[in-house]
């Protein structure tokens, strides 16, 4: 392929990315950008692959490392649980980093081409810095893993002086830049470069550590905009302009997306970088560890429930993780078209954190081929509530805490949440009176309107319909 073919596929690609990227941001056109996105990567690939930059000679390496990385794709995303989605990506953005440091620890070593004057100091910049990004993306991706997985604990991990480090070590960033710049050969260059990486590697485990449970949302947006920085420093080193391009549009979208999960959890991003917000973790949420119950609760069965949704003229479904870890949203779907046929007006409050990422439920709910027109964004549907009969939250928990409203001490002050007991009944679905994500016990449950049905949401919503239906 010509170098000006490859040129003309790039450009293709990246304007398919980018009606991708718009494709996404509703859940009608989805389905359409994924394609787009799909048929980009293939034209990018295969116009790398064939492009005038790779010779014969390499296409048994491309083709080794295509059935490799490939394998091991199909096989993750084949056995993968949609709970543990959160986790994967944490990984994936790892491996970008990690990708990220290693072209950069290559072109330093490869003398097959020549840089001189300020085209060597632009090189080597771009080698220092994407390395830099890579290294922070890396750890920080791999310890976001090991959070949402449950595998390390939710708790903020507050070094005494972390600030005082954290600037040191940026210090000490600085300083190795100029004498990485200043070495006179490629051994010279290596201790820098090495003492950097390592620097970079701590900071990326630091920065994670010190996050708390309650903001882990932002976290996970912005390694996915750390990750397609990376990518670009990547496009930089290896002087390839559709990488660049990629990467930049995977950085900003990820910004933005950071900045809509501060908004919907009232947080500053530097604060959250500052780290040490929100107590419990992924894991005490399942124990029930975190906060102790406080009241008395009314408990309701499957039958009452399936009554009071028969008398109601409007309901409002809040799904949260726990749905998705029971798989009910098939149910759900069920039991709404069944009440909708009935003439009641059913419609889904989704709070932009709930479940364990962005869009969490949105799939869910497009899975179960919910209709679109019925799925709500917070702040469309929280003024509803008073006019409501019966809202049903399934499995969720941190979304629905009037605590976030009435509480100052409570770890997730602030952070707006779906005024469910606004309406006259609400009956939270979940297995236990164990606190949710942010380890927070939750004053909803011991509300005079409000009822728990206790169980797991798919072996409960199945009862309520057998009722509905009987
Ligand atoms: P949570 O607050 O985590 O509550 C989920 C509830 O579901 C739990 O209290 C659990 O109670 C219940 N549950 C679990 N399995 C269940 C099952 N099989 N059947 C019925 N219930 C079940 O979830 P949420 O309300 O969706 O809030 C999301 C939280 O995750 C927020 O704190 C958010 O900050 C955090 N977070 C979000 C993201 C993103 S990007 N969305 C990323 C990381 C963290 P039982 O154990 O008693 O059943």
């Amino acid at each position: 392929m010509t170098s000006s073919l490859a040129t003309v596929c790039y450009i293709a690609a990246t304007i398919l990315f980018i009606l991708s990227l718009g494709g996404l941001s509703n859940p009608e056109t989805a389905r359409r950008g994924n394609l787009f996105g799909m048929i980009g990567m293939t034209l990018a690939v295969v116009a790398t692959v064939l492009g005038p930059r790779v010779t014969p000679a390499g296409y048994a390496w491309i083709v080794g490392a295509l059935a490799v990385g490939g394998g091991v794709g199909l096989f993750a995303a084949k056995k993968v649980q949609m709970t543990q989605m959160p986790e994967l990506v944490a990984l994936m953005h790892s491996l970008v980093g990690l990708a990220a440091c290693l072209v950069g620890f290559a072109s330093y070593i490869d003398t097959s081409i020549e840089f001189t004057g300020a085209e060597k100091a632009i090189h080597e910049m771009e080698i220092y810095v994407g390395i830099l990004i890579g290294a922070v993306t890396f750890s920080g991706s791999i310890v976001a893993f090991g959070k949402l997985s449950g595998r390390i604990g939710g708790k903020p991990l507050l070094l005494p002086g972390r600030h005082l480090m954290n600037l040191a070590g940026l210090l000490v960033v600085i300083w190795f830049a100029r004498e990485f710049m200043n070495a006179p050969n490629i051994q010279a260059g290596m201790t820098p470069l090495i003492v950097m990486t390592v620097i970079a590697l701590l900071f990326g485990v630091h920065m994670v550590m010190a996050i708390g449970g309650a903001d882990m949302p932002v976290v996970v947006s912005m390694l996915n905009s750390y990750s397609g920085w990376a990518a670009a420093a990547t496009g930089f080193m290896l002087s390839n302009d559709l990488l660049i391009v990629v990467g930049a549009l995977v950085g900003s979208s990820g910004a933005i997306l950071s900045y809509i999960m501060c908004k919907a959890m009232n947080r500053n991003f530097f604060s959250v970088i500052a780290g040490g917000f929100g107590t419990g973790g992924g894991a005490p949420a399942a124990s029930g560890a975190g906060a102790q119950p406080a009241g008395e609760v009314s408990p309701i069965n499957a039958q009452e429930t399936a009554e009071l949704l028969r008398d109601s003229k409007s309901v409002i479904i809040v799904p949260g993780y726990g749905m998705a870890v029971a798989q009910a949203q098939h149910t759900v779907y069920e039991i709404t078209k069944l009440l909708r046929e009935r003439g009641v007006n059913v419609r889904f409050g989704i709070h932009p954190v709930a479940g364990r990422m962005p869009g969490h439920m949105n799939v869910l709910l497009a899975e179960a081929k919910v209709p679109y027109d019925v799925v709500f964004e917070m702040d469309e549907i929280n003024e509803d509530f008073p006019s409501t009969d019966v809202t049903m939250v399934i499995g969720a928990n941190d979304i629905v805490n009037p605590a976030a409203q009435d509480d100052p001490t409570s770890p997730i002050a602030g952070m707006p949440v779906l005024e469910v007991w606004k309406a006259r009944t609400s009956i939270v679905m979940k297995r236990s009176m164990a606190s949710g994500y942010a380890g927070v016990d939750n004053p909803l449950f011991y509300k005079d309107n409000n009822r728990m049905l206790f169980g797991d949401a798919k072996k409960m919503l199945d009862e309520v319909l057998a009722a509905l239906k009987g």
